[in-house]
């Protein structure tokens, strides 16, 4: 059995807001190195550690950073870090603020000095009070240190940090609305260009990166990037907090090596399914992806792995549905969960999403007609890529793999 936990999720850093405890046990010293560093040199570290984003869409950090360092001719840089996390099954970043809040803050500090950041928002659901609470407790706490001071002197200028609370709802996840909230404004997503590294809050260049991402940050600086590299199985790189939901016995956040088996991560870590039943799908990356059935239990989850079997890693969430679980009541539930998030700008998401939440509810309610199925199946081909943001995506491509793989268990709850 592999070891859990073994980076992000260390009891060492698992000590809250307790500055002194932290550093006793090693807190600090990837940005004690980054201090040392040139900007270049830092991006670098990230870039041959093979970084991905961790809040959904598995994009090279470095290229993202490389984009905001290169924009020189301003007077400010934002650094939102996304603690947004509302979605279903996806649980990990409000762990790592309430719990290594310092942690947080030491990756946040080393992605301003490598880009030139002199405004970090941590951006965090409001529904989770204790994260807000320990962060807004830990950038006090923080800014009184010399670790702190160190970082301003090196900039020239003190770096600010504020404690927000994010829009909230779903949508408000999303790079560009969370821009939009920062700014006060209802999260509605812009439409992209300009892409956030060039324009983001007021105008100014924007770094997004979600918590987990950030939180890897100080350890591939203290440590180096063949160490990160080395602690995945085959080509992933580093670790993945795995959020494992549902119908297994042992439902929890489990850091593991990135790669690690589908098939591992539910019957070693996840204790196998409840009452012996067998495993009939999982819903991945939060339920806004392709479906894995009981076929891809053999698959790395790590971000190329999964995508070879025509899904997505995306925040690494695992919600594990077992036989006899009726796949059109789950979906039609994800799918009203959409629907009710969506923020209603772009009509075909707004329409669409209504759309299909009302057909999926008239036939899991065995009032669904063979020309409302025909309808879902229609829908699938026209919406995918008409809304501004990956939310319409999202819900078509839960409902199109499970009408792929589940067309049986539709076409019995038809009434005609
Ligand atoms: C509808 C929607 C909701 C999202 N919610 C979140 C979220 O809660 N947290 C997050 O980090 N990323 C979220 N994302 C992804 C962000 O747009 C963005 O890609 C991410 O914050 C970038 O950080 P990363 O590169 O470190 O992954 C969401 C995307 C969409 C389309």
């Amino acid at each position: 059995m592999k070891p859990l936990n073994q980076v992000l999720l260390h009891p060492d850093n698992r000590v809250g807001v307790d500055f002194k405890r932290w550093q006793r046990h090693g807190g600090g010293q990837g940005l004690e190195v980054a201090l040392l560093e040139e900007p270049e040199s830092l991006i670098g570290m990230i870039r041959d550690a093979g970084l991905r984003g961790l809040g959904g869409s598995g994009f090279p950090t470095f290229r993202k950073w490389e984009f905001v360092a290169a924009e020189r001719d301003t007077v400010e840089k934002y650094l939102i870090c996304n603690g947004n996390e509302d979605e279903p099954g996806t649980f990990k970043d409000c762990i790592l603020l309430e719990e290594t809040p310092f942690q947080v803050i030491e990756g946040a500090t080393i992605a301003a000095l490598a880009t030139g950041v002199s405004r970090v928002v941590f951006y965090i659901n409001p529904d989770q009070e204790k994260s807000l609470d320990a962060m807004i407790r830990a950038v006090e706490e923080w800014e009184s240190t010399d670790l702190y001071f160190a970082v301003s002197k090196k900039m020239k200028r003190p770096l600010s940090y504020l404690v927000k609370a994010s829009a909230g709802h779903y949508i408000g996840g999303e790079e560009t609305a969370a821009i939009e909230s920062v700014e006060g404004k209802f999260p509605f997503p812009r439409g992209k260009p300009p892409f956030p590294a060039r324009s983001g809050v007021h105008g100014y260049p924007t770094l997004i990166n979600n918590i987990e991402t950030l939180a890897n940050v100080p350890h591939i600086i203290c440590n180096g990037p063949t160490w990160f590299r080395e602690l995945g199985l085959g080509e992933a790189c580093g670790t993945k907090i795995y959020c494992l939901s549902g119908d297994e016995l042992y439902p929890g956040a489990n850091e593991l090596p990135k790669g690690t088996p589908l098939v591992e991560l539910i019957q070693t870590y996840g204790g196998g399914m409840l009452l012996g039943k067998g495993l009939k799908a999982v819903f991945t990356g939060g339920p806004s992806n392709t479906i894995l059935t009981p076929q891809d239990l053999d698959v790395h989850l790590d971000f190329d792995s999964v995508q070879e079997r025509r899904s997505s890693l995306g925040t690494g969430a695992m919600i594990v549905v077992s036989e006899g679980t009726g796949i059109v009541k789950r979906v039609t539930e994800y799918v009203d969960f959409f629907a009710a998030s969506s923020c209603g700008q772009c009509p075909p998401c707004k329409t669409g999403t209504y759309y299909i939440s009302m057909l999926l509810g008239k036939i899991d309610t065995g009032e669904g007609t063979q020309a409302d199925l025909d309808s879902l199946v229609n829908l699938c081909r026209i919406l995918p890529g008409a809304g501004r943001c990956h939310l319409l995506d999202g819900a078509v491509k839960v409902l199109e793999s499970s009408l792929y793989h589940f067309m049986d268990e539709y076409r019995r709850s038809i009434c005609n």
